[in-house]
């Protein structure tokens, strides 16, 4: 397995494909969801391995609320179980834990546990991980510019939740679906795009590994001539 000499600094997925991985094995989609925790480990620990400084994923969009409550209520335990399990893979790999969205919308213990989560975490020094829960695009961009009018501010980026953090370099979506549902619409904007087939709860180290391979062979320009 060789590793591109061309990296992503923040490589962001749209994680999606649990309900189908589900449903072509006749399991109930929170299955397909609790398998997709399993490549959340494996596609952490191969970031943290190769160096790459940032790896976001989207995990719960604020449309997402409105799914079946059975679905959310399945989703909101599974994400309290993977912050209570993940700490010791965390503290090994050196990865620094945060999670951005409307975080209000939250379970008030599932948001302490996270808060906790990110608190222990603070100090590593290796791959950022970022889980966006209860997150959309258009909801940072509106809180933001709010934030920004209350305190007489005139750049919207300080105000978003990812600021500090590079915009992505790769966004990659599994699935075999083509759109940004409401993702990082700012900070999407000279993000380069990788689709792939392959549902999240298959997506792997070899996956990764094509997305990277596809990423190096791009020409980013920035509207500039080169
Ligand atoms: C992605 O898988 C996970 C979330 C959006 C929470 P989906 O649940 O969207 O799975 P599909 O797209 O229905 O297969
Ligand atoms: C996007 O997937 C949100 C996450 C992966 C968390 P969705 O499954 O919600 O997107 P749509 O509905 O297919 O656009
Ligand atoms: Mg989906």
């Amino acid at each position: 397995m060789q590793l591109p000499e061309k990296l992503p600094r923040h490589i962001s997925i749209i994680m999606d494909g649990n309900g189908r991985w589900a449903k072509e094995r006749g399991k109930e989609r929170a299955f397909g969801h609790a398998e997709g925790i399993e490549s959340v480990r494996v596609i952490t620990e191969a970031c943290a391995e190769w160096g790459i400084p940032y790896l976001s994923l989207f995990a719960f969009s604020e449309e997402n609320w409105g799914r079946p409550q059975e679905e959310v209520d399945a989703l909101m335990k599974l994400m309290f179980k993977a912050v209570a399990n993940e700490y010791e893979t965390m503290m090994r790999n050196n990865v620094r834990f945060l999670a951005l969205g409307n975080r209000g919308r939250l379970d008030p213990v599932l948001n302490a546990a996270v808060s906790h989560l990110e608190e222990q975490t603070a100090g590593n020094t290796g791959l950022t991980m970022i889980v966006f829960v209860s997150y959309s695009g258009k909801w940072d961009i509106q809180q933001a510019a709010d934030r920004m009018a209350a305190e007489g501010g005139s750049s919207i980026e300080p105000y978003l939740v990812t600021a500090g953090i590079p915009d992505p370099d790769l966004i990659i979506r599994t699935s075999g679906e083509k759109r940004i549902s409401n993702y990082l619409l700012w900070q999407a904007a000279y993000s380069e795009f990788v689709f792939t087939e392959t549902l999240w709860p298959d997506f792997r180290k070899d996956s990764l590994l094509a997305a990277l391979e596809e990423f190096a062979s791009r020409d980013r320009r920035y509207g500039k001539v080169k």
